[in-house]
């Protein structure tokens, strides 16, 4: 038979030689791993020895995979040097090359080749029998080999494509390894990364985020549960987000791990963010819009303390400069100075508060609270359109969570809107109700209500939708914001039908848990 022997150290290939010669093949060499060479060689030889670390590779597996998509069965043999022996364990491991020898096993490495390409010369019926079955045997492995390799690069481009990676998580060791090899969506998944453990993977992520995925992994292993969480991973100054989810499994020694799967969402989470702005920006201009309809209130709430300071001052004056100057009196002015001052700095910070642009920032506060500053802001407005108010908040109400401007502009929005309705009313009084109340425990329930025209019922449907108005100069904006802004509470709102004449919007909003 005609052996190739690609073989580049002198030493191994003349020992080789000498040992094929033996056995009589015929022996031809190649120095160098050019992948013309190796077409040919298929054409023309019977079996193929390859130095895995061939100079100008096609070297190492890169031989096999090459010879298996030319479809051609030919023998081969990889060999190495003892120094590649883990490389060559592995794809060992695999069934990726036929037989990957050290040299140093010569006689070994020549029965293999007996059994892949038939004995060279003097062999017997029965040998020929055992060889073809083997070579049979062998080439259905190939085939199989084939196929799994086909199909895992296929679920490698399927990984890719849906932008996810799959792992296992060791519980026991902690250790994590790719499922796949293509993978490596996480550096630390990569092949030679050295911190391939769970714990590598949280030093990876942001630290805003370790404690909470610890948390959330420590309980399900706790509980025995799957678990599901997102995290960003920082790398190189870049920030990606991925979910991740772990089911738990066990293997068949029955000790628990995790299949995880991470999806990278950072493009998603980047469109979100881009959303979050542009709402914070609309929601920014129609506030802003919506304080230009009571300038006339907020002038007048500024102007108010500021007549009341200019008064007191003059008493304060009056009460210092006579011939016994009356200190006590004196005093109370300037005290109710200094109380009509912060009154007038207290409208301005909130009129800058709701003038602001800026992204919703979370905190605690009372929803009484809001509702009262409401009120004073467009107290004016209220009363030089011969508004009565019915004001019914319970002050022992539990705080909300969330934006606080935010929940400002949505009663701000409402009670505008109803102020607007009651233009249309001439021959009765006008009035607008405020409820807030807790509902089902955990929630809080804000009704504003009016005694206007209401709602048409073909209207009804539309009215939150973005630029719905039947106002000549309606921006259309106000219910559609208060809707975004109450679901991003996780609240709802809606507007009431009720028997009575006028509208009622009702939002509803949970509770914050006092811990
Ligand atoms: N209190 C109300 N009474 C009657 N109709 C209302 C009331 N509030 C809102 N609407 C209707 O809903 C529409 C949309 O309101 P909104 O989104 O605030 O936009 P705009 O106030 O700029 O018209 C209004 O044009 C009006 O037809
Ligand atoms: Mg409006």
């Amino acid at each position: 038979m005609n052996v190739l022997l690609a073989v580049d150290n002198v030493r191994v290939a003349r020992q080789l030689e000498a040992g094929l010669l033996k056995a009589g093949h015929c022996v031809e060499f190649a120095e160098t791993g050019r992948k013309r060479i190796f077409l040919a060689a298929i054409e023309t030889y019977d079996a193929i020895i390859w130095n895995r670390n061939l100079p100008g590779r096609i070297a190492g597996i890169g031989v096999v995979s090459t010879l298996r998509s030319s479809s051609s069965e030919i023998p081969i043999l990889l060999i190495s040097e003892p120094a590649a022996a883990s490389e060559r364990e592995r794809d060992q491991i695999d069934g990726r090359a036929d037989r990957d020898d050290d040299p140093a096993q010569f006689a070994e490495l020549l029965a293999w080749l007996d059994v892949l390409i038939g004995p060279p010369r003097g062999w017997s019926p029965d040998a020929g029998q055992r060889y073809e079955s083997l070579r049979s045997g062998n080439r259905e492995r190939i085939r199989a080999q084939t196929r799994l390799e086909e199909t895992e690069s296929m679920l490698a481009q399927v990984q890719r494509l849906s932008e996810t990676e799959s792992w296992w998580w060791n519980i026991e060791t902690g250790e994590i390894s790719p499922a796949l090899k293509a993978g490596a969506m996480f550096r630390i998944l990569a092949e030679g990364s050295p911190k391939q453990t769970i714990s590598g993977l949280l030093d990876a992520m942001h630290s805003d985020d370790r404690a909470r995925v610890s948390a959330v992994i420590s309980a399900a292993i706790e509980e025995r549960q799957d678990f599901d969480v997102q995290f960003r991973i920082v790398d190189e100054d870049a920030v990606r987000h991925f979910r991740t989810v772990g089911e738990r499994r066990r293997n068949e020694s029955g000790d628990p791990y995790y299949l995880c799967s991470s999806m990278d969402v950072t493009g998603r989470e980047r469109r979100k963010e881009a959303l979050r702005r542009a709402e914070a920006e609309i929601a920014h201009l129609a506030r802003v819009h919506a304080l230009g309809k009571f300038t006339s209130s907020i002038v007048h709430e500024v102007n108010q303390p500021l007549s009341a300071i200019v008064t007191y001052g003059t008493a304060a004056l009056h009460w210092l400069h006579r011939d016994h100057p009356d200190v006590d009196e004196a005093s109370i002015a300037m005290n109710r100075i200094i109380r009509d001052a912060t009154r007038a700095r207290d409208v301005v910070t909130r009129i800058r508060r709701l003038s602001k642009n800026g992204l919703p920032q979370k905190s605690r506060f009372s929803i009484a609270e809001i509702i009262e500053e409401t009120l004073t802001l467009l107290a004016r407005d209220l009363h030089t359109r011969h508004i009565t108010i019915e004001y019914a908040v319970s002050h022992a109400l539990p705080e909300v969570s969330g934006d606080r401007v935010q929940i400002q502009q949505v009663l701000i929005n409402l009670i505008l809107n109803a102020i607007e309705a009651l233009e249309a009313v001439h021959s009765q009084i006008r009035a607008i109700t405020v409820l807030a109340e807790t509902v089902n425990a955990g929630q809080l329930r804000v009704v504003v209500r009016d005694n206007g025209p209401g709602v048409a019922h073909d209207a009804r449907e539309r009215l939150f939708e973005p630029f719905f108005s039947t106002k000549d100069e309606g921006l259309g904006m106000g219910l559609s914001i208060c809707r975004s802004i109450i679901q991003a509470h996780n609240g709802a709102l809606a507007l009431l039908s009720t028997e009575e004449p006028g509208a009622a919007f009702e939002f509803v909003l949970p509770v914050t848990q006092t811990a």
